[in-house]
């Protein structure tokens, strides 16, 4: 076995299917960081309370369904430790101390906690402790494992930013200058340009403009059909623009890179058609999500299996997260 060499943390709210657009913004670089690196992914499913408080029973029923989403789409226990947030205590136990050393002042100005309060006035109540405090929780998740990077999509950036202003300052409250406890991680980012939502606006389920990872074919097919391509591209003889189309993207996505140079030629001398485009994305489509579906009839064949890798893996979380977390009291002299 090769060396693992990064300690790697990541989580997802369990929140619904997921579709196309976390495959592509995360999950496919989980897929390939579980490869070479040390990672644990979790189900945040204390993350998902701080919005949803009023509705836990929501929660406990998304929890499988995110985890066999992320297995059917190659998630491999083999070869990651794949657990739950509530299940390992000691986040919960590092948030409370990280907590004490935050300043308020750093939670208030963070852009993604005004966005999302914004988004969601009016249908909730988040003037709460706990939805101002969720970047410390997740700080928590991330270097309670002195973890080195972090796996996200682009909307986590602010929320990485202040993980790491949270460990610095742990650090020089507690540690000699030369020997930091905690490492600053960073942000992994997907190199691949962000899969719009089929109508051309953020990809998301309550935008009914998604394609979820479980959907079957037949369902994706009239989906596919009405997508939005190049507006200004009216008649089939008109040249397009594969830079302005909004299902030009699926195909670098999901198209092999010769095939793409081809379309962007056949769209720009209008030698082929929105139509035939179309039909190759559906091609295209279902080569991607056979193996997925596959993966995932096995798996709903046998529901105690989800069940079984979780309990595995909150058990080598518990392992890794107590060991560290031993370590995080002496530094803190709470270790009596
Ligand atoms: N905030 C992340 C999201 O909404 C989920 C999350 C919680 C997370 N804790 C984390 C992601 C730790 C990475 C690391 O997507």
């Amino acid at each position: 076995m090769t060396a693992k060499r990064e300690c790697i943390v990541s989580g997802m709210r369990p929140t619904g299917p997921l579709h196309l657009g976390h495959h592509f913004g995360v999950l496919a670089n989980w897929i390939e960081l579980q490869e070479k690196h040390d990672c644990l992914f979790f189900v945040a499913d204390w993350h998902a309370l701080t919005t949803e408080y009023a509705t836990p029973q929501k929660i406990k029923g998304f929890v499988p369904g995110l985890v066999l989403d992320w297995v059917a789409a190659g998630l491999d226990p083999e070869k990651c430790i794949i657990f739950q947030q509530s299940q390992v205590k000691e986040h919960a136990e590092l948030h409370l101390l990280l907590s004490m050393l935050t300043p308020i002042s750093w939670l208030e100005r963070n852009p993604t906690y005004k966005d999302v309060a914004q988004e969601l006035s009016g249908q909730k109540d988040l003037a709460t402790y706990g939805f101002l405090g969720y970047p410390v929780l997740m700080a928590a998740d991330i270097i309670l494992y002195r973890s080195t990077a972090v796996p996200v999509g682009q909307d986590q950036l602010p929320h990485m930013e202040l993980t790491r202003e949270i460990a610095r300052r742990f650090n020089f409250l507690y540690c000699p200058e030369n020997a930091p406890f905690f490492p600053e991680p960073r942000a992994l980012l997907t190199q691949d340009a962000k899969l719009p939502g089929l109508d051309g606006r953020k990809m998301s389920k309550s935008y009914g403009n998604s394609i979820s990872l479980g959907e079957p074919l037949e369902s994706i097919a009239p989906k596919v059909k009405t997508m939005l391509t190049d507006k200004n591209r009216l008649r089939r003889n008109d040249p397009g623009d594969p830079d302005v189309c909004n299902l030009f993207p699926y195909h670098k996505s999901l198209t092999s890179p010769e095939k793409c140079a081809e379309i962007r030629e056949s769209c720009k001398n209008a030698s082929w058609g929105c139509v035939d485009c179309k039909k190759l994305l559906m091609e295209s489509l279902a080569a991607f999500l056979e193996p997925i579906h596959e993966r995932r009839r096995k798996l709903e064949a046998d529901p105690e299996r989800i069940w079984h890798i979780l309990e595995q893996g909150n058990a080598r979380a518990r392992k890794r997260a107590a060991e560290n977390m031993e370590a995080i009291r002496k530094v803190l002299n709470l270790d009596f």
